[in-house]
């Protein structure tokens, strides 16, 4: 089975679902409500699994309940929680969520406190195929693609806003998101702003643009792989399992172009359903779903 480590984020969202927003300081009735668990590294390792591949995840959480319920939901979905690491009388992040009738979200986060800063304790020699981590955590990621460059593996980052070069430059691929990328270059156009960083960053380089699918450079051209069109019900975490997808595909050595259709694949189908990551498909969905969809929109 192949292996992915992730590293990052890992947390839990309490989202109600009701009619208006709460906008006085009283108490309001929730029609619906739901525990999901989301962060980028975190939907990301439950990608991986579900698509078929091992998942270990690294991330930090405090030793309260929130800790238990994000590693009981990633414990039920397959991911190595080995190497979450949880700080005596730290407090884990999370968010509560409303949502509208008009789908308008309203986010509360919290992003813990008393939580580990460095990475020194983790395990230098864990056995993968490739490595993945977001960016929210610069240490951690500094450590794991420095991990994949001493074990000659990819090390893939998703580079999201606000982005720290140091954490990227020992990646041999980077997957921004478009703001990630304009931010750090400061051009809103896609390709101009890829060949831009370019300047700064030798990995192999793309973005995602949501439904519009992704960017990548091939030498100095940049080439593009749209994205699937699909009734959309919630966009929540495709990014991440975008991300997870990607990673797997490299991992078990595909070239940069099918693991992005794949990756395109399943991030679309995730989007057809509601609940964040709960939305991710398994591996025969998705490659049914290739096979049915040929022709991109
Ligand atoms: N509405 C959509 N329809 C079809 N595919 C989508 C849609 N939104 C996202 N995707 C797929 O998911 C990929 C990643 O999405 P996006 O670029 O929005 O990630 P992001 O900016 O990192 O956002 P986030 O991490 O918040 O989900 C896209 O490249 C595309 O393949
Ligand atoms: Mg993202």
């Amino acid at each position: 089975m192949t292996r992915v480590l992730t590293g990052g984020v890992a947390v839990v969202d309490m989202v109600f679902r009701m009619q208006e927003m709460p906008t006085r300081a009283e108490k309001y009735r929730a029609q619906d409500a739901r525990i999901v668990g989301g962060g980028c590294a975190a939907n990301a390792a439950v990608a991986i699994a579900r698509l078929g591949g091992q998942a270990t995840l690294a991330a930090r959480l405090g030793d309260d309940a929130i800790a238990d319920i994000i590693i009981n939901d990633l414990r039920a979905e397959n991911v190595n929680v080995d190497f979450v690491h949880r700080a005596s009388g730290g407090k884990s992040s999370f968010s509560s969520i409303y949502i509208d009738a008009e789908g308008e979200r309203q986010i509360m986060n919290f992003r813990g406190s008393g939580l580990i800063q460095d990475a020194d304790w983790l395990d230098p020699d864990i056995n993968s195929d490739a490595i993945l981590a977001d960016n929210r955590w610069p240490e951690m990621t500094i450590k794991l693609m420095a991990m994949a460059r001493a074990q000659n593996i990819p090390g893939i980052v998703d580079a999201e806003e606000p982005i720290n070069l140091e954490s990227l430059e020992q990646a041999t691929h980077i997957a921004f998101s478009r703001q990630g990328l304009c931010a750090l270059t400061g051009e809103a156009d896609l390709s101009m702003a890829l060949k831009t960083a370019r300047n700064k960053l030798l990995a192999w380089l793309c973005v995602t643009d949501g439904p519009a699918g992704v960017y990548f450079l091939e030498q100095d051209r940049v080439e593009h792989i749209p994205g699937f069109a699909v009734d959309v019900v919630d966009t929540l975490g495709a990014g991440d399992i975008w991300h997870g997808a990607f990673a797997l595909r490299i991992a078990e050595g595909a070239g940069e172009p099918a693991a992005i259709e794949f990756a395109n694949a399943a991030a679309a189908i995730k989007c057809t359903q509601y609940g964040g990551r709960a939305g991710c498909p398994h591996r025969d969905r998705t490659n049914n779903f290739l096979k049915e969809n040929t022709t991109c929109n």
